[in-house]
């Protein structure tokens, strides 16, 4: 297949998995550039050379701005996602954006509005969708296996500490986990079941993250989140980030259907899981399929970043809405921000999705 898109990718910690599409035949893609910040400059000549790149820069708008560039992947830190990709948008140019797609509902809005004004392609990174193990347990919901859906759980639970350290960024400007981490659940939740109707949260500060960031990190670290969606589903998502990491899978979702129910489990590194009982047999032992561990790429990303691009490539093509598509990574958004104010205000909060 011809590589019949070029795309540029701003950061490169997370955005490094996007090169290896280079050794794909079979998707249109391919990186041609890439934008890190000036310390960086070593790094970039070292890609350049291995990925036979046609150009680096530390100036993000002059990668947006070259006219070589179809696509614009969002790899930098989360608030600077929205100058990022608004920026890719105003230029015309299609936009692959990591998690969390941007940190405020007000951005989320102007974000919609763009794609919808210019009609390119935008695509949420919202790995959690591509994990083969929850792609697994969508399939057995898509099939009838677990009948109608009535209740669900998912997690993002990680001791952040070591991460504070590794990617100081988290700390300085600083990352807030409500839309950094919460985002992957709440997303994950919202694929099977759609629009949330109304939140209630609480959130805790704990020591533990502040300690390690050097300065207070926020109001909460860690959150529980029970939602009501419109389709009458009641679901409860847990982000973790001010604790010692327990013995228990990063990311977790668990599916409650009329015929079935199912848990799909994925940690960075390591190997998964999926188990489900069906009520169809008359022994309700749960079945279970082992997932062996994806360790290529920054985080073990690499090859969900792959299936990601893939999946974008063929949007491109066959002129499809990518997923999560702009206003389905808006809804996410406004989901943590009505999640945020119930923590702060102990009420329920009606969510928007009027985008
Ligand atoms: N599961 C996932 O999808 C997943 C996993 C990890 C990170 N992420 C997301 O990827 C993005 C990048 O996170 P990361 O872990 O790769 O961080 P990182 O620090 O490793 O990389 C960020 C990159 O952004 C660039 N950058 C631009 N301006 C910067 C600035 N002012 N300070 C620091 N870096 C700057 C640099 O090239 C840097 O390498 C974040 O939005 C994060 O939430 C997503």
């Amino acid at each position: 297949m011809a590589k019949t898109y070029r795309m540029g990718v701003i950061g490169l910690g997370m955005g490094i998995n996007m090169l290896p599409v280079n050794t794909r035949a079979d998707i249109p893609i391919e990186v041609t550039h890439i934008c890190g910040v000036s310390s960086q400059k070593d790094v970039m000549a070292g890609l350049k050379q291995k990925y036979a790149l046609k150009n680096c820069t530390d100036d993000y708008l002059q990668l947006i701005e070259d006219p070589q560039v179809d696509i614009i992947g969002v790899f930098s830190p989360d608030p600077l996602h929205y100058e990022h990709a608004k920026a890719a948008l105003e230029a015309g140019k299609h936009v692959i954006c990591t998690k969390p797609m941007v940190v405020s509902l007000e951005q989320s809005k102007e974000l919609v509005r763009l794609v919808d004004k210019t009609g390119v392609k935008f695509m949420v990174g919202q790995t959690m969708r591509y994990e083969a193990q929850f792609a697994a347990i969508r399939k057995m919901y898509d099939d009838g296996e677990l009948g109608d859906l009535f209740l669900g759980e998912a997690h993002y639970v990680h001791d952040m500490r070591d991460l504070f350290i590794a990617t100081p960024w988290r700390g300085d400007m600083p990352q807030d986990l409500i839309y950094g981490g919460l985002s992957h659940p709440v997303d994950a939740l919202r694929w099977f079941f759609g629009d949330v109707e109304e939140v209630h949260a609480i959130g805790q500060e704990t020591e533990l993250l502040k300690s390690r960031s050097g300065k207070p990190y926020g109001d909460f670290s860690n959150y529980l989140v029970n939602l009501k969606f419109k389709n009458g589903v009641v679901a409860r998502a847990m982000g973790l980030y001010g604790i010692v990491h327990p013995p228990m899978p990063m990311m977790g979702v668990s599916l409650y259907g009329t015929k079935g129910s199912a848990v799909a489990e994925f940690s960075d590194f390591l190997g998964g899981k999926v188990k489900a009982v069906f009520d169809k047999y008359e022994i309700k032992s749960a079945f279970e399929s082992n997932y062996p561990p994806e360790t290529e790429g920054a985080f073990g990303h690499g090859r969900t970043a792959i299936r990601y691009l893939e999946n974008f490539g063929r949007c491109l093509i066959q002129d499809f809405e990518p997923q999560p598509s702009v206003r389905e990574g808006a809804k996410t958004i406004a989901t943590c921000s009505a999640a945020y104010e119930s923590m702060k205000t102990g009420k329920i909060v009606k969510v928007f999705n009027e985008f």
